[in-house]
């Protein structure tokens, strides 16, 4: 194999791998769903966040029709979830969630998973949540 073939060949070969690796984060990593509402907030159920074979989805993104923006929860571990508004506290676009970020596709602004900014130009942490667990749910205090 002459040396110019071989590169080519790693090189689709490493494109191959990143797209998998994108496509599988895609497809394990997050999932939408529907909430329910009760009088104080968003019930979601625990149950939303497994895989299967013991493992957990990193976060869900709940949506609801009283909802102007989706909240986006975090399971740090099976205690310890963050709920934040996907409001941008820029000028108010609704974020993207990639991974352990979420990003603004008006300006760029970033935020990390607990809602602080890593960057600019909003300056202002995202609005969370208080998240209780409710035996097989997660109830989100939207007041
Ligand atoms: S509205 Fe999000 S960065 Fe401007």
């Amino acid at each position: 194999m002459q040396r110019k073939e071989f590169i080519k060949t790693c090189g689709m070969a490493c494109l191959g791998a990143a797209f998998l690796g994108i496509a599988f984060e895609g497809c394990s990593g997050s999932k939408m769903i529907a909430g329910t509402m009760d009088r104080s907030g968003l019930l979601v159920p625990l149950a939303s966040f497994d895989l299967g074979t013991g493992s957990h989805r990193k976060y869900i993104v709940v949506q609801h029709e009283k909802l102007r923006y989706p909240v986006c929860v975090y399971r740090f571990d099976a205690n310890t979830y963050t709920a934040l508004l996907m409001r941008c506290t820029h000028q108010g676009a609704e974020l993207q969630v990639f991974g352990d970020r979420l990003e603004c596709p008006a300006h760029g602004s970033r935020f990390d998973n607990h809602g602080a900014v890593e960057n600019g130009p909003a300056d202002t942490s995202l609005r969370s949540f208080p998240v209780q667990i409710l035996e097989d749910q997660l109830h989100i205090t939207l007041s």
